[in-house]
């Protein structure tokens, strides 16, 4: 039982199977403890001022809950809700590591051309893929693009995240970069999911610089690095982290060009991340140990001598199993091997419209145990506190303790095995964000 001096307590929920995720330590839980899971039976959290005021065992919770009221009595104040979780699990609020929530259109014309046997990399090499949707995402409007990212975020939460990271890098441009940092913002500023930006301006060697007579591909990468004062600089940087990511695989940039843009985005005071290993091992996570990044994600074709350095690193491993599902793949990241060499581990969906045209975390959950051989309770951790270390959000993410926001989910069922057993439905029944239930 865990308490603090608060004011009025405005919700409890009752009954509850917690996973708190929280053993009072910083940092990712990573190795062996990655899967020891607390787990309290007949748990309950009370909530006052949007953070959590008790959490534990009821009993406990209770005497804190009653001790406020007696305190306030002569106050009076409205009444309190109670929710009963009726043994149900309840979680922290998920947290959705990488996504890529800012574009328009659709890619379902490549989809059915990649059922009959076109890849991924060729559609990106002649144009298409990630340029298909870059051409789509500049012709929208500003306020079309702020609705589309809102309409996804709502859905997010819908399915239980309360922190979500997103990428820009369907623009390529410096003003379409910068125009996406600010839908971005907007987006965020006027809806309760707490976001946490990254500049993706590295995503693609935009379709300008194919062909004969086009540019030379070191001109965009200088281009890239040329918007980096701009990108720490944006508003969106005083409300929390801001990242800075590179597509570093075949198709899209080198080890040398990653490197550049990277050492160049941490100078600039930006959090790193990389997109290593989807489809070829050039280098890059190792790289992202090397530098300190926060997260290397997708690390499908990593080596165990790469695991041990993110280990070495604390860079987080994110994987993101939903898109080797979405590319029609059968080799995906090995998240067991992950751990044995001490990584931490965190799951994302990788929500964007040309490899993971899905929102569904749970889902994530259920192919990175099965297919990525993690047990549930590592799966669970990889989505709550290990997906918080991997977004720069570990002081206020990822798990329920006392003071922290009071972000959490209550699912549909009582023993956590199941949220990983079933799989391809939503298993939030309740969403609270800050203390309001919002599902
Ligand atoms: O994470 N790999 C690069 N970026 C995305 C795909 C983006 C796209 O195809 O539009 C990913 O898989
Ligand atoms: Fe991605």
């Amino acid at each position: 039982m865990n308490t603090d001096t608060m004011p009025r307590i405005d919700v409890v929920l009752d009954h509850a199977t917690l996973l708190t995720m929280d053993d009072g330590r910083p940092g990712p839980l990573a190795g062996p403890m990655q899967g020891r899971v607390d787990r309290i039976d007949d748990g309950a959290i009370a909530v006052a001022g949007g953070r959590i005021a008790a959490v534990g065992p009821r009993d406990g919770v209770w005497r804190h809950v009653d001790a406020a009221r007696a305190g306030r009595a002569e106050l009076g104040g409205g009444a309190m809700d109670v929710v009963d979780a009726a043994g149900r699990v309840v979680l922290p609020g998920l947290v959705d590591a990488h996504t890529h929530l800012v574009w328009a259109g659709t890619r379902a014309d490549e989809f059915e051309a990649r059922l009959t046997g076109t890849s991924y990399l060729d559609l990106l090499a002649n144009g298409g893929g990630i340029n298909a949707t870059v051409r789509a995402t500049r012709a929208a409007s500003f306020d079309d693009l702020v609705a589309r990212m809102t309409a996804r975020l709502d859905v997010l939460v819908d399915h239980g995240v309360t922190t979500v990271e997103v990428k820009t890098g369907y623009g390529l441009t410096v003003d379409e970069e910068m125009r996406h940092l600010d839908v971005i913002a907007a987006a965020a500023s006027a809806h309760p999911a707490r976001v946490v930006p990254t500049f993706l301006g590295a995503h693609a060697l935009p379709s300008a610089y194919a062909g004969a007579h086009a540019p030379d591909r070191g001109a965009f990468v200088r281009e890239v690095i040329g918007m980096l004062p701009r990108v720490a600089a944006h508003p969106l940087g005083r409300r929390g982290p801001l990242f800075c990511d590179v597509f570093c695989d075949a198709g899209a940039f080198d080890v040398a060009e990653t490197r550049a843009v990277l050492t160049a985005a941490k100078a600039a005071g930006l959090g790193l991340k990389v997109h290593s290993d989807e489809f070829e091992n050039l280098g890059a996570t190792a790289l992202a140990a090397e530098l300190g990044a926060t997260s290397a994600d997708h690390l499908v074709a990593t080596t165990p001598a790469e695991m041990a350095a993110l280990a070495r690193s604390g860079t987080v491993a994110v994987l993101l199993p939903v898109t080797t599902i979405g590319l029609g793949s059968t080799h995906f990241a090995d998240g067991a091997a992950f751990v044995r060499h001490g990584a931490p581990v965190a799951l994302a969906s990788d929500w964007n419209p040309g490899t993971a045209p899905c929102p569904n975390l749970w889902l994530a959950l259920a192919i990175g145990t099965r297919y990525g051989r993690l047990s549930v309770a590592e799966a669970l951790v990889a989505v709550t506190r290990n997906a918080a270390c991997a977004v720069g959000r570990d002081a206020v993410a990822g798990r329920l303790a006392v003071g922290r926001p009071a972000d959490a989910v209550l699912t549909d069922s009582d023993d956590p095995r199941e949220l990983a057993y079933g799989f391809g439905t939503n298993r939030a029944v309740r969403v609270m964000l800050g203390g309001r239930w919002v599902r």
